[in-house]
C-alpha cells in the first residue's frame, strides 16, 4: 500500500541547527523500509503557531500519514500534543494508548510523554517522542494498523469487514 508519509521534528535546537535532527531521519528510515512515501521532512522550533501552521500545511496537502516527534514531555516548551490537539477533528487515541501501554514495559518514563494521536479530515496525525530510540520502539508498536487506518480514512468503507 502506498502510504504518503510527512515528518516533522519539534526541537528548538535542531530548528536552530544547534542539535543535528537524528529522530526525523529515523522516521523516514522506518517509512521507506515499508516502502511508503515520505513527501515532506520539516524542523520546527517549539512554538505551539509554528508546530500548529506545519499540521495543517502538510494534512490538508493531502498526506495519509503525518508523524511527528519531540515536545510530548513535561518541559515547559513541550506543546506538541496541545497544537495537535488543536487541528484534529476527530481523536484517535489507540495509538498513543498502544505506544504508552508497551513502552511502559521498557521504561517508567513512557509515563512522561503526553503524545496525542488523531484524524484530521482524511490524514492521520501522530506524535512521538523526541529521541531516536523512543522513535523507532514506538513505531513499532503501532505500525501494524496503520494501512488499515489509512484504508478506512480514504474509502467508503463502513466497517472493518472481515479484516484484522
Ligand atoms: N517511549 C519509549 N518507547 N522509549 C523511550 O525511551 N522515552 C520517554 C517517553 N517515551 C521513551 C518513551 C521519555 S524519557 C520522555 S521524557 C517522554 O517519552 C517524552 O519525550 P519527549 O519530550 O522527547 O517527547
Amino acid at each position: 500500500m502506498n502510504i504518503k508519509v510527512a515528518i516533522i521534528t519539534v526541537s528548538d535546537r535542531s530548528s536552530r541547527g544547534e542539535r543535528a535532527d537524528l529522530s526525523g531521519p529515523e522516521i523516514k528510515k522506518w517509512a521507506e523500509s515499508h516502502a511508503y512515501s515520505v513527501t515532506a521532512e520539516t524542523v520546527v522550533p517549539d512554538e505551539l503557531e509554528a508546530i500548529k501552521n506545519e499540521l495543517v500545511r502538510l494534512s490538508d496537502a493531502g498526506t495519509d500519514l503525518v508523524v511527528t516527534t519531540g515536545g510530548t514531555g513535561f518541559a515547559p516548551r513541550d506543546v506538541t500534543p496541545e497544537a495537535t490537539r488543536a487541528v484534529i477533528e476527530r481523536e484517535a487515541p489507540g495509538f498513543a494508548e498502544a505506544m504508552r501501554f508497551n513502552s511502559l514495559k521498557i521504561t517508567p518514563h513512557a509515563m512522561l510523554s503526553r503524545a496525542v494521536s488523531g484524524i484530521r479530515k482524511k490524514t492521520l496525525i501522530i506524535n512521538l517522542p523526541g529521541s531516536p530510540k523512543a522513535v523507532r520502539e514506538n513505531l513499532a508498536f503501532i505500525e501494524k494498523a496503520i494501512p488499515h487506518a489509512v484504508d478506512l480514512l480514504n474509502s467508503q468503507v463502513t466497517d472493518c469487514g472481515s479484516s484484522s
